[in-house]
């Protein structure tokens, strides 16, 4: 004040602005220390950090801004008005992922279990609002008894808060869910609907129902970590992304994700300089292909001898191993990298593998990712159980995300593409823009065995040595079809390469569509197979 009156704030008796700053530092600390030193020991003892520690871990140094650090609870049920915890059991606030802005929240379990509260779920989002209005990613460390039992169904309204904003942001600023301790029941739902969730294996586990309803109910007799722990939903249920061998590994690799992707839908993904030259050839991949079409090869060998410095980031390694997907760069650029694998199942495509591709080339698509697909696959999975679960479902959603994903996408076809799959592994007539083949290709409706069978049946009954016949008509019609040259002959293929120039062609490549324009109809959005 410049009049020189009296205020209240210099009235006798109130306290000075020296007194004012110790109070705004005394009640920081105690803010600090969420629900007290005796609740942060028994944090520690059970291998888990602080909420506080682990944002230190996850932000650049000294960039981390928290918000509403004041913000408590209004219930007075249960004797709550007694317990009254600065912050309400989550800090929230922004900082810097190697100096780009993110926007954080993570739930203090020293709090109330870091259960959810209405006044929770408006910190978590606010920062969510500002995330969408500024063009941020969200970062969610989860470690929360769910919702605030006292509350009832005002902390089901506030999870619903978060839930309609996980929907909203989707594909306009990515989201990555830490699961860092329980996340149960309806909980669950706001990590599933972000794009990427990491587990901490031994310290968090996800369900819908817990272990002791369901030896009610079920009557099954399961430990957490058996029914909902990190390596179950890696590699069984496809829930998560990332299995963590510990929290600091775990807020590593959220920010090693970070570097392959961009702040929002409108940006372009982070640029680095690579060690790697853009014209390397690589001669071993002339001789990766067995000669035995039968006989597998790591796929992911072939990828790390492609791109930049071998660094291959890969996403949901333990779920539906028959496909691999990940980021990586090339001459810098982040590409992600949808890939079959012939030695788990042969490549084929199924229902776990569809999905998991689908997903990953839909969150591509979303945030100007290019997408480079390797073909090796020699078909769809036959089987009863397939056909049940709803294959044509499942595979219906990769197919429909390469048909309306609009960012470059390359393909390279190393071995087999064969019937419906090489039309859904992003072929020409799916707007694939640069399809490439290696010479070891073979593009057909089926292979040669199965393609005899059907058209040759009357022969070969007829046959004298059927089984010989079946072997020299199986040798014409491999020679005939089993390589790339007739789909080059048509333009499917652009050009058959050799494999050891495929990381400059992918490179050349990606700098001719760089400035990619395609659209899809205008619509309110399309029914995507779910
Ligand atoms: C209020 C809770 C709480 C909750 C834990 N606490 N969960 N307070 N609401 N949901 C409190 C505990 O009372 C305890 O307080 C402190 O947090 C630590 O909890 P402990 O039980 O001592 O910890 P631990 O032994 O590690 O067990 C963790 C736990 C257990 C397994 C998560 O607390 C638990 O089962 N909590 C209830 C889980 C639950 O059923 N939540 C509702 C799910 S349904 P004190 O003061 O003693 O330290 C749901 C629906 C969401 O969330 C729907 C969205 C649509």
């Amino acid at each position: 004040m410049t009049t020189g009156e009296r205020t209240p704030k210099d009235t006798p008796g109130s306290k000075t602005t020296r007194e004012k700053l110790e109070e705004l530092h005394r009640l920081k600390e105690a803010a600090m220390l969420g629900g007290g030193v005796k609740r942060i020991e028994v944090q520690h003892k059970k291998g888990k950090l602080t909420a506080r520690e682990r944002i230190d871990l996850l932000l650049d140094p000294g960039t981390f801004n928290e918000l509403d650090m004041f913000v408590t609870h209004r219930s007075t049920d249960f004797g709550l008005e007694e317990q009254i915890i600065p912050g309400d059991g989550v800090v929230t606030g922004y900082g810097q992922i190697d100096g780009r802005l993110v926007y954080v929240f993570s739930q203090d379990f020293t709090v109330f279990g870091g259960s959810l509260s209405e006044a929770h779920s408006e910190k978590i989002c606010k920062i969510m609002d500002h995330a969408m209005k500024n063009g941020a990613p969200v970062i969610g460390l989860n470690d929360s008894g769910g919702a605030r039992i006292q509350e009832g169904v005002v902390s089901l309204g506030a999870y619903a808060d978060i839930f309609l904003r996980n929907t909203l942001a989707s594909g306009v600023v990515p989201q990555i869910s830490a699961i860092m301790g329980p996340c149960a029941g309806g909980a669950v739902y706001s990590p599933a609907i972000t794009d990427f969730i990491f587990m901490v294996e031994q310290t968090s586990y996800m369900f819908v129902t817990g272990p002791n309803v369901l030896k009610t109910v079920t009557h099954e007799d399961v430990t957490f970590e058996e029914l909902g722990g990190a390596m179950v939903h890696n590699s069984k249920s496809g829930v998560a992304h990332f299995s963590c061998p510990g929290e600091p590994d775990c807020i590593r690799m959220i920010r090693q994700l970070m570097s392959y992707i961009p702040s929002n839908n409108l940006e372009d993904t982070p640029r680095v300089t690579p060690k790697d030259s853009p014209t390397r050839a690589e001669e071993s991949l002339n001789s990766i292909i067995p000669d035995n079409p039968n006989k597998p090869y790591d796929i992911k060998t072939v990828i790390t001898y492609i791109v930049d410095d071998a660094e291959f980031f890969e996403v949901q390694e333990y779920f539906a191993t028959n496909i691999v997907i990940g980021f990586a760069r090339l001459n810098g650029r982040s590409v992600g990298i949808v890939a079959q694998q012939p030695g788990a199942l042969a490549g084929v495509l199924d229902i776990n593998s569809s999905d998991k591709a689908a997903r990953f080339v839909r969150f591509c698509d979303c945030f100007n990712i290019p997408i480079i697909t390797f073909v090796d696959v020699p078909g769809f999975l036959p089987g009863l159980g397939q056909e049940h679960n709803g294959i044509i479902r499942h595979g219906a959603k990769l197919l429909y995300a390469y048909c309306e994903a609009t960012v470059p996408k390359i393909t390279v076809i190393t071995r087999k593409a064969y019937g419906g799959a090489y039309d859904v592994m992003n072929s020409k007539h799916v707007r694939g823009d640069l399809n490439y083949a290696w010479p070891t290709a073979e593009i057909a409706v089926m292979g040669a065995e199965g393609a005899v069978n059907i058209l040759f049946k009357d022969e070969l009954d007829k046959a004298a040595d059927p089984e010989l016949r079946r072997k020299e008509l199986i040798a014409e019609y491999t020679e005939k079809f089993a390589n790339p040259y007739i789909a080059a002959a048509r333009g499917y293929v652009d050009e058959v390469i050799e494999p050891r120039f495929t990381r400059a062609k992918l490179i050349t490549g990606l700098e001719m569509l760089k400035n990619k324009r395609d659209t899809n109809p205008p619509k309110k959005h399309g029914n995507v197979p779910l």
